[in-house]
């Protein structure tokens, strides 16, 4: 026990001292990158892991922190900068991670402090930095705080969560609902009061509005950020404050999934005293050195809103707030994507987008896209997409080879509690989260339990690492060509953005102007089923030169292709050039 102890403080003095030196330099990790001269995460691959679905490292069907460390040098091949954990904290994991009972342990089903220092130092030899997921918004009903808060309307900790009298006997303060479906309060008989949850009931929202909360998670943000992680991405960030009247949500028409009527959100979601405790954090993160991260789980309305998060022109609040906008239309609409992709160009104010497309709480893009009959070349058009326009961007483990969405097909399989709650409707988000596809042996390679927590995708035999890895044309080479050539690619790291042919519904194309001495980078993407000519003009760009070159393309005849004014898109077809 005391040499376990001995080692993993060692292995903090080595992370902390590492950090020291310098900060996660990305680019570099490819021959003939540019320097460097900014901040990591502004060019950043950042790869979201699931750990309990990642790798399984001592059989017992549910994925762990060996396991993450075990398969680093598959990360590094494709490119990757960080990895982004979704919660590894203790949990009674009723929402899977998201409802945490200690924030400053690691969970004995994913290993142990030590081991994560050994992943941390291993990520750090490869150039890869590890951003932990951070749940400010409620914690588990099995956290001593909420244990203590519960126990006694007049205990010290009464007021860091949010307690409320109902309205009558058995009637909730407000009509407010969780986001996991029905009343977003939960009575509890001890102290006759009710208490609010934006999630599932085992998980109460802290209270914003006293400071001694703010202190006790900002002391936890230190904990990791001594201990060496690159950043944090900020769960359910947006609904950390509610309207101090509890004044009832309007009813805007219509029924959700849950059978619950729709309300406005006006009351529980994006409050404006949310940025003042951005600031403050970015001011804990920004003190310890080597550019660390803020990440925000940032589901917004709009343009403006996304800019509030960076904190606009003053640049004070998250780093990368992720842009939800583009990657969730969920339909492959060329004007749509168009438009979207003007607003983080133009709106935010320089600050550095971050581009998503796939997540544990959605669907696989590739079900989301797909039409069932040209799935592959619609991945790879979103690939295309994540990698040539402007920013930061963010994959999902088995994103890369094309990993489905499978659902359960039974109810009493669900393991996602909402799954269960809005059947068949609601399905859960077991479909999204199903065993990383490493080869065609048992489990995927996965793990050598018997039974793994969610079964393995039943394509696993051809969808998988091993297969794709020595075939040329497969997805993840699409992939991992796509992250080598922004990384290495001057006008893809930094050029700027112009539309081409603004008008056209069906194609969507735009070139990245390079910068003195670098080529520019032009690219077509046919977002339909039909083939598609295009005429490219690049009057009005500053960019000069007719003739062109291809880099990548999934359609082999676009390959011999030499010009901007004419070009035949087969369906779907992602073509990328270099102006000459
Ligand atoms: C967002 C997380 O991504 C999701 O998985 C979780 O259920 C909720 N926040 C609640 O923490």
């Amino acid at each position: 026990m005391k040499l376990i102890r001995t080692l993993a403080l060692l292995a903090l003095i080595t992370v902390s001292a590492v950090w020291a030196q310098s900060s996660y330099v990305t680019a570099a990790s490819f021959a003939g990158a540019p320097a460097a001269s900014d901040a990591w995460w502004k060019h950043a691959v950042v790869y979201e892991i699931y750990p309990r679905s990642f790798q399984d490292s001592n059989g017992d069907g549910i994925g762990d922190l060996n396991g993450i460390t075990d398969r680093l040098d598959y990360l590094q091949s494709l490119g990757v900068n960080a990895i982004w954990l979704s919660p590894i904290y203790p949990s009674p994991q009723v929402d899977f991670g998201y409802d945490i009972s200690d924030y400053e342990a690691i969970d004995p089903q994913y290993g142990t402090l030590a081991d994560f220092d050994r992943l941390l130092v291993e990520a750090k030899k490869r150039n890869i930095g590890i951003i932990m997921d951070m749940v400010m918004n409620h914690t588990s009903d099995k956290h001593p705080w909420f244990i203590e808060s519960q126990s006694s309307r007049n205990n010290p900790k009464r007021d860091w969560y949010i307690w409320r009298d109902g309205k009558g006997p058995g009637v909730p303060p407000n009509n407010w609902q969780s986001i996991f479906g029905h009343s977003a309060w939960k009575y509890d008989p001890t102290t006759k009061q009710w208490y609010y949850h934006k999630f599932y009931a085992e998980q109460p929202d802290l209270n914003w509005r006293n400071p001694e909360v703010q202190k006790a998670m900002f002391d936890a943000v230190r904990f990791w950020l001594d201990r060496g992680v690159a950043g944090f991405r900020l769960d359910a960030i947006p609904t950390l404050f509610e309207d101090p009247q509890l004044r009832d949500e309007k009813e805007v028409g219509g029924t959700n999934a849950y059978g619950d009527a729709v309300l406005a959100d006006n009351y529980t979601d994006n409050l404006p005293e949310v940025h003042d405790v951005m600031r403050q954090l970015r001011k804990v993160v920004a003190s310890y050195p080597g550019d660390r991260v803020l990440i925000g789980e940032t589901y917004l309305p709009n343009i403006q809103e996304l800019d509030k998060w960076y904190g606009g022109t003053r640049h004070d609040e998250l780093n990368l707030p992720m842009d939800m906008q583009i990657g969730f239309t969920n339909k492959l609409d060329a004007a749509l994507f168009r438009q979207r992709i003007q607003d983080v160009e133009t709106q935010i104010h320089g600050n550095q987008p971050l581009i998503v497309f796939d997540n544990h709480d959605n669907p696989r893009s590739w079900d989301r896209y797909g039409d069932g009959a040209h799935d592959d070349l619609i991945a790879r058009i979103i690939a295309a997409m994540l990698y040539t326009i402007r920013g930061s961007a963010m994959m999902y483990y088995g994103q890369e080879i094309g990993m489905v969405t499978t659902p359960p097909t039974r109810v009493e399989d669900v393991k996602d509690p909402i799954g269960k709650i809005g059947w068949p409707k609601e399905k859960g988000r077991d479909g999204e989260r199903t065993p990383m596809q490493w080869d065609d042996s048992k489990n995927a390679g996965f793990s050598t339990a018997d039974v793994t927590w969610l079964p393995v995708a039943p394509n696993y035999k051809t969808v998988n690492v091993k297969v794709e890895t020595p075939e040329p044309d497969s997805l993840l080479n699409w992939y991992k060509k796509l992250i080598e050539m922004r990384a290495t690619n001057p006008a893809l790291r930094d050029g700027p953005l112009t539309m081409l042919d603004p008008t056209n519904t069906n194609v969507l194309s735009y070139v990245r102007k390079g910068p003195a001495g670098s080529p520019s980078i032009v690219v077509a993407l046919n977002f339909t089923a039909q083939p598609q000519t295009v005429s490219l003009n690049l009057k009005g760009t500053g960019v000069s030169g007719a003739n062109v070159k291809t880099l990548m393309t999934s359609a082999p005849s676009l390959q011999s292709t030499t010009t901007l004014t004419h070009i035949e898109l087969p369906p779907f077809a992602s073509w990328i050039a270099s102006v000459q």
